[in-house]
């Protein structure tokens, strides 16, 4: 336990949140120093010392009965109490008696208990197009945590190609976490050392998923060979495969004819990859998975024309993952064309925020199964760093913000709505994720054992989203203004309150990285239909020599 917490509460000033880079990270070293004399010149009630001041969170090894809720876990919901020890599930039913003074109950009546939040899809201190996301792995738990989302999978970029220091580059960035996190690593070159390094990766450092980037031509797209051998090398490594499905060759030309057009602003963005360039290369990529046999996941699943891709594999039996991302889901491209160039730019991501129709097929696709899980793509850049790109759309550093509005997204815009169940509301947002990557039932659930990752919903209360009251670092959120129903009130990792009241309780180096291990449940049977497969062949045919 980090004994000087840092302390944050969700009214900090925009002021400090709008700071350059520079100072921000400045800030961020000396925070733990400072948090002391911070606290102490703000009303006594904004903050919470991180480690157990009676009322106001607990340390590890707290114990915490949460009373009169209703908990959901994907498969049922029950009226139930819980009982967390030691940073974990110790029961989980009715009535349970308070019994002895330390515990600190926790009154859940009228409210929902969920486990918390699991984002499978973040980018956190990365370096991409020129710059680096601003949200670190301490900014982005402290949005997270305040979002009811207690755990994420980052990607780690490899160095040159390299695994072996990406990988060590990250467990740097990762060093201030402060709330529970995993890796999936990217692949960006192909030879034999990258083969080698996988399998270490998978083996010794509990990464269980790749991903292929078929965009960003020049910096991390790939060819189809080198999928193919990755695919292949997935496979044998019980590890998930993962796309980001655009034709990225056609996106270049795409990019090329806006500008020979004189479109330079952030609406060419979405002019240049059209939901065809989406389509194509997830059909592609499903195809490659097909004809190696191996599970495939596509990120950020933007429009119709890829999600039908997934149906269709889907439907024909084969082992396709399909994640939309919130911006797609509720999002649509006109803020692309908006005057203002700040407004406009923050929009910008790949795949693009497509027409308004493909957001209601995609809610639609969810509610029904198509697509399984809902990510963030959490990938943000302030205003300035946006800017990078105000006389050419090619240079604006792709994505938007999500981390910390997620859960309240699409709780209001799919529970609230009746789309889905509150059931399904957990399995998307978490209990399928915990499924995929091999992580359930330690997370992705309240069960006795689990990890006490949990939230507690007041589906009465309002919210309103936007960038002077959320905890990214950024100075824009592309949920301005936006407002709805159901408030997560508290937060709960691995057994700490660190989100209570609007004020967050978290400690930089408090958060515990994730192993994953290969072979999950989508790789199920696989050999049995390596096996069925090789038995089709009816081949090599015996034949006697040829005569000349
Ligand atoms: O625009 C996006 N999506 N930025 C993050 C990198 C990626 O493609 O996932
Ligand atoms: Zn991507
Ligand atoms: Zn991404």
């Amino acid at each position: 336990m980090v004994s000087s917490a840092l302390l944050l509460h969700s009214t900090t000033p925009p002021a400090a949140r709008a700071m350059a880079t520079p100072s921000r990270r400045l800030l961020l070293l000396l925070l733990p120093l400072l948090a002391v004399a911070v606290a102490a010149s703000h009303p006594a009630h904004e903050f919470c010392t991180a480690g157990g001041d009676a009322g106001c969170g607990g340390g590890d090894g707290a114990r915490i009965l949460i009373k009169g809720g209703t908990v959901v876990n994907a498969h049922r919901a029950e009226e139930a109490d819980v009982y967390i020890e030691d940073g974990v599930v110790a029961a989980v039913r009715p009535n349970i008696p308070v019994g002895d003074d330390n515990v600190r109950v926790i009154d859940a009546t009228g409210k929902y208990v969920m486990p918390g939040g699991i984002d499978p899809h973040t980018h956190l201190a990365m370096e991409f197009m020129g710059t680096v996301t601003i949200d670190d792995f301490f900014s982005g738990h402290a949005a997270a945590l305040a979002g009811g989302t207690t755990m994420h999978i980052d990607f780690v970029i490899p160095v040159n190609g390299n695994l072996t220091a990406g990988l060590e580059s990250y467990k740097q960035k990762a060093a201030n976490a402060a709330m529970d996190y995993g890796f999936h690593m990217a692949i960006t070159k192909w030879n034999d050392e990258v083969a080698r390094e996988m399998e270490v990766m998978v083996k010794e450092h509990g990464i269980n998923s790749f991903k292929f980037f078929m965009a960003y031509k020049g910096s991390l797209m790939v060819t189809d060979d080198l999928l193919l051998q990755g695919l292949q090398k997935c496979k044998s490594l019980g590890a998930l495969a993962m796309v980001h499905a655009e034709n990225g060759d056609a996106v270049a030309e795409g990019q090329q004819r806006m500008i020979d057009l004189g479109i330079t602003g952030p609406e060419g963005h979405a002019l240049s990859r059209p939901p065809i360039l989406e389509g194509e290369a997830t059909a592609r990529a499903i195809r490659l998975a097909k004809f190696i046999n191996t599970p495939l996941y596509v990120v950020h699943v933007m429009s119709i024309d890829a999600m039908e891709e997934i149906a269709k594999a889907k439907r024909e039996g084969q082992r396709v993952i399909g994640e939309p991302v919130v911006s797609g889901l509720v999002l649509d491209d006109s803020w692309l064309w908006n005057p203002d160039f700040t407004i406009a730019s923050k929009y910008v991501m790949s795949p693009p925020i497509r027409e308004a129709g493909h957001s209601k097929a995609l809610q639609a696709a969810l509610s029904s199964g198509i697509l399984q899980l809902v990510g963030t793509d959490h990938c943000t850049f302030n205003s300035t760093q946006k800017a990078f790109g105000s006389d050419d759309f090619r240079k604006i550093p792709n994505g938007v913000n999500g981390l910390e509005e997620r859960m309240h997204i699409i709780w209001d815009s799919m529970v609230e709505t009746g789309k889905i169940s509150v059931t399904d509301y957990v399995r998307v947002t978490s209990t399928e994720c915990a499924k995929i990557f091999n992580i359930y039932p330690r997370k992705g659930a309240i069960l006795e054992g689990s990890d006490a990752d949990i939230i507690i919903l007041n589906p009465e209360r309002s919210f309103v989203m936007g960038a002077h009251t959320h905890h990214s670092r950024s100075n824009t959120n592309v949920y301005e203004g936006r407002k709805g129903k159901g408030m997560v009130e508290v937060t709960i990792s691995r057994g700490r309150v660190v989100w209570e009241d609007g004020v967050l309780n978290i400690a930089p180096g408090s958060g515990r990285y994730v192993r994953m291990l290969p072979f999950g449940y989508v790789f199920d049977g696989i050999e049995k239909s390596d096996a069925a497969y090789r038995a089709s062949l009816r081949a090599p045919v015996q034949r006697g020599k040829a005569s000349a």
